[in-house]
Parts: C-alpha cells; structure tokens; sequence
C-alpha cells in the first residue's frame, strides 16, 4: 500500500500478489502497488477472491500468454481505493465486483454485447491474470472501469457476489442461454463442477421439467441435487442409455457439456433429441471427432464460446432476491496467507468434497 513520506507525498509501495514463475511455480510475494495507469483505470482493494481451474491450467504451462512475472487470478469482490481522472461511475469506498471479462464498451464486439472478444486491450475480454496482472492480490488495477465493473447491491454478500465474477455467467450464459432452454424442456448437463452446477442453478429458472446431471463423482452428484438437479446419473459405459431411459427413448432438448474432454462432448452429442442444442461450455485442448454421418439428420444445433460475463446484472438481481443461492459454491475458506494450501485443496477438489474456494485477506 502507499506510505505517506515526511515530505506529505506518497512513495510506490508494495504489496503481496500470488505471481506466476513458469509452469509448477508461483510464490506469494512483495510487488509494486497496483497503480493507475491509464485515466479509464481504477484501482480495487481486494477483499473476496477465487481460483479458477483456468488458474490450474495455467500452472500446467497450458497457457502460453501467462508469462513468468504475471499475477494470477480473474475474479474479485473489493473496494475502490482510487479512481483515474475520466471516472464517472465509481468512487473511493464502492464495493464492486471484478468480473472475469474487461469490457471498453466502444468496440464492434462490445457493441455487440460480446465483450470477450473486446478488441482494446489484446484482443480479448480476458484480460486480469491472462494479459495483465490479476485479483489474486492485496490490490488489483481495473482497466475501463466506469463498463467493467458492477457495484455490489447491500444485500448480497461478497461470498455471493465473488461467484458472479466467473462461474456462474459461464454455466447460465454459454450453458442456459446458449442452449435456449425453454419452458419444459429436459436438460442433461455433462459435468457437475462449478460451471456445470452453475447451469443447473440457473436452468430451473428457465423452466426446465428436468435437469439431469451426469458425472464420474458422487460428491458432485449429491450437489446437483442440492443445486436442483431432478435426475442424476453416475457416468459411465451406460451413460446414454440411462439417461435416454429418463426420456421415454428420445433424449433431451438440450445437452450441456460442462468438462472439456472429447468424450465427454461426444456423451453429450449422444443424449440430445432431433432438433435440440448440445451447448458445449467446456475449454478443449485436443481435436474432437464427432460422428456428424449420424448427427446431419437429427437438426440439431452445437453452441461453443467464451463467456461474456454480460448476465451478471440479471444475476446480481436474483442473487438479492434470493432466487439464486449463490453462496453454495464455496466450500472452502482459506486467507492470503494460506492461498497454497487453497490451490492444493482447489487442484484435488474430488478428494477434498470442494467445489470453489473463497479467498479473503485475512
Ligand atoms: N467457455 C467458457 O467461457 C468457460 C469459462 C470457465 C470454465 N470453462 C470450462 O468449463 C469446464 C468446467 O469447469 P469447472 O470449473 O466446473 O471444472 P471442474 O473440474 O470443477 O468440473 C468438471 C466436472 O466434470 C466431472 N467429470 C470428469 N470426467 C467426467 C466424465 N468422463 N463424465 C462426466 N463427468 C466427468 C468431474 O468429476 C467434475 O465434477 C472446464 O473445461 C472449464 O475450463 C469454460
Ligand atoms: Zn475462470
Ligand atoms: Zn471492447
């Protein structure tokens, strides 16, 4: 943080952020303050923060982007401690939350309401722990404030809202709503961790009849229900005919995959009725090879893409009328100071019966 001087200036200081060294390394450590830099920035104390498995991936060297140096993490809940000079929108003492995508608000894809691909800064709308330095740290400089921040109604907790950064507009936005899940259809949701419990948490708000939850782990299987499953089903040589057997032999109107593997995006191509969407949400890092001989006569569509984080109004507002227990994703709690024992715990979730971690200073 910064130090008064004698003078009645302020010196840089330092502060302690979790910083990527290459793959299998990172160490909490003094870096300089985060800073404004430009006059659209602000600078966030973080109070409330997450690990992501992207974070892992990262730590597996999957992600050549991250370079040595780089302070990790994209989500945050904190409180504005300084505000650039072309700020409008907040001020000194907000709560806010730090969504996963930074948006200019002035480009052709965030005019288009599709802010991860908002082209200002590299390219991308995931920015923090990608491009630039991010959440997982005592402070965190915010680029494009006044369109990328939301303020954090009194009502819902940071332990709520920090879930909004990320996990939740993934399993709603390129789960539910890419999906279109309409009133009374059957949904089968391949993959029950955050994201995927994200879609079932918010796919009843749809109107679905049915929500069938497909996964290896009985921990998370007992989660889904807690999340509103109807249905589950232990993956496994039978997968597809279970499931098929809890729709009378047709399968259901949308099939969300929510893991990333190629069978597992081949599972839920294999569950979906004709005419229905397979909305695949998970990150693949090898080729898929589908049957498409089979699937070109069945009329049904598949939906891929990064998330926008742009449901995270409409998400906000059913979180404080309590529609959407977000609280429920965090299973575990862990300080700064324990943020290695936080990525062990996150990087065995199975073992552990975690889902996601909340992550505060102290
Ligand atoms: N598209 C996006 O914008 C976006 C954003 C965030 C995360 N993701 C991706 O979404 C996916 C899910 O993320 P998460 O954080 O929930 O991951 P996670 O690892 O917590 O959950 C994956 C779940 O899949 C289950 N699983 C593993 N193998 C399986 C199998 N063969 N059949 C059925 N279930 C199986 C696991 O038991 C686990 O419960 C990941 O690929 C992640 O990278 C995508
Ligand atoms: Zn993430
Ligand atoms: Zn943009």
């Amino acid at each position: 943080m910064k130090q008064p001087t004698a003078a009645g200036g302020t010196n840089v200081g330092s502060m302690k952020a979790l910083v990527y060294h290459g793959p299998g390394r990172k160490a909490w450590e003094d870096v300089p303050d985060a800073a404004i830099a430009e006059p659209t920035d602000v600078v966030v104390k973080v109070d409330t923060t997450t690990i992501c498995g992207t974070d892992l991936h990262i730590l597996h060297g999957d992600v050549a982007a991250v370079t040595d140096g780089r302070i990790l993490g994209h989500e945050a809940v904190g409180t504005v401690t300084e505000v650039g000079d072309a700020v409008k929108g907040f001020s000194p003492g907000d709560r806010v939350l730090v969504p996963a995508i930074t948006k200019c608000g002035r480009c052709e894809y965030c005019q288009r309401n599709m802010p991860s691909h908002c082209q200002t800064v590299g390219g991308i709308g995931w920015i923090f722990g990608h491009l630039i330095d991010g959440t997982q740290a005592e402070a965190v400089r915010v680029p494009y404030a006044d369109t990328s921040l939301y303020a954090v109604p009194g009502n819902v907790t940071n332990e709520q809202a920090i879930f909004l950064a990320d996990s939740l507009p993934t399993g709603y936005e390129v789960g539910v709503l890419a999906g279109k899940v309409r009133p009374g259809d059957t949904v089968a949701v391949v993959g029950a961790g955050a994201v995927g419990l994200a879609a079932i948490l918010t796919t009843g708000l749809w109107g679905a009849s049915r929500v069938i939850a497909v996964d290896t782990n009985k921990f998370r299987l007992d989660k889904a229900r807690e999340f509103g499953a109807t249905d589950t089903v232990e993956a496994g040589d039978n997968t597809t005919a279970d499931v098929l057997a809890l729709t009378d032999g047709v399968g259901v109107d949308v099939s969300i995959e929510a893991v990333g593997y190629p069978e597992t995006l081949l599972t839920a191509a294999s569950l979906v009725r004709p005419g229905g969407t397979i909305a695949n949400i998970g990150v693949h890092g090898v080729p898929v090879s589908l049957p498409m001989q089979d699937m070109w006569i069945q009329n049904v569509s598949l939906t891929m893409g990064l998330v926008d984080t742009v449901s995270i109004p409409t998400l906000l507002k059913m979180v404080a009328s309590g529609r959407i227990p977000a609280e429920k994703m965090g299973t575990h709690s862990f300080t700064f100071a324990q943020l290695d024992q936080a990525y062990d715990v996150f990087g065995n979730a199975a073992e552990n019966s975690a889902l996601k971690v909340v992550i505060t200073p102290a």
